[in-house]
């Protein structure tokens, strides 16, 4: 139910670098972190980007929009800077690069599949076609361990994905837990439920574990929290404190 690492960087790198960026990962391994969540969005011309906010502005610096954009003007925007004048001039990674760096450093990947408005659709369909050619080797030795699991608060964009590539395990991410969750799940074929762990309780954990499903939580800063949502039998968690919750924390 869940053959994955139990702890998991949040967009690339927590709060030890700007986030969704290629620092982010590195920080993270710096940490011992082989596994990693983080966002993909569609560009103007239709490519995956690592991006969290459909507008710029927090992370990004400047006016417009990641939807409104070519992708070759976003991978030369500053997405460092705001973070700090040591990453000032840190891309915005194309999704391909953060495929590259964990095929190359064997770190898992869960990727947030993250549509800008009414890009659900393409974005899921994008994603899950890139991420079925590059990990056509993984999917061939079928250890879901060696490849990555695609997730999103989108159904649509989950649905895309199921639909274009199948073999990909997909995780539904739901922010509170829905009375009809478990028809929604089976719909999309969904293995793992992804939820904020400010929403669970103990109960709620214990009937998704008993119907199935790998159980996911986000994003986790404590040590205690940690250890009680692992305790409810929740499978693993992302952390944006990698400095305090390391990969190998039980
Ligand atoms: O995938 C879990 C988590 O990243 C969802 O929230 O807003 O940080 O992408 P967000
Ligand atoms: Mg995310």
């Amino acid at each position: 139910m869940w053959p994955y690492p139990k702890i998991v960087a949040h967009r690339g790198g927590g709060t030890l670098a700007p986030e969704n960026t290629l620092a982010g990962l590195r920080a993270g391994l710096a940490y011992g972190f082989r596994a990693v969540e983080f966002d993909v969005m569609l560009s103007r011309d239709g490519i995956g980007m690592v991006v969290h906010d459909p507008a710029f502005g927090r992370t990004v610096a400047g006016r417009g929009s990641v939807a409104q954009t070519d992708a070759s003007v976003l991978s030369s925007m500053d997405a460092g800077g705001w973070f700090g004048a040591a990453f000032r001039g840190e891309p915005v990674p194309f999704y391909t690069q953060f495929i590259d760096y964990c095929q190359q450093q064997r770190i898992w990947m869960n990727v947030e599949i993250k549509p800008a408005d009414g890009a659900d659709t393409a974005t899921g369909a994008w994603v899950a076609q890139v991420t079925r050619e590059r990990y056509a080797a993984e999917l061939a030795a079928g250890d879901p361990a060696g490849y990555p699991l695609l997730s999103s608060f989108s159904y649509a964009a989950l649905a895309a994905a199921r639909d274009a590539a199948p073999e990909l395990p997909r995780g539904y991410l739901l922010d509170t837990i829905p009375d009809d969750w478990q028809r929604q799940a089976r719909e999309l074929g969904a293995v793992t439920i992804h939820t904020n762990h400010k929403h669970l309780n103990a109960d709620l954990a214990a009937r998704i574990k008993a119907a199935g499903y790998g159980l996911f939580c986000y994003t986790v800063n404590t040590p205690e929290r940690g250890h009680e949502l692992l305790a409810w039998g929740v499978d693993g968690f992302c952390t944006d404190r990698i400095d305090l919750i390391g990969p190998t924390f039980a």
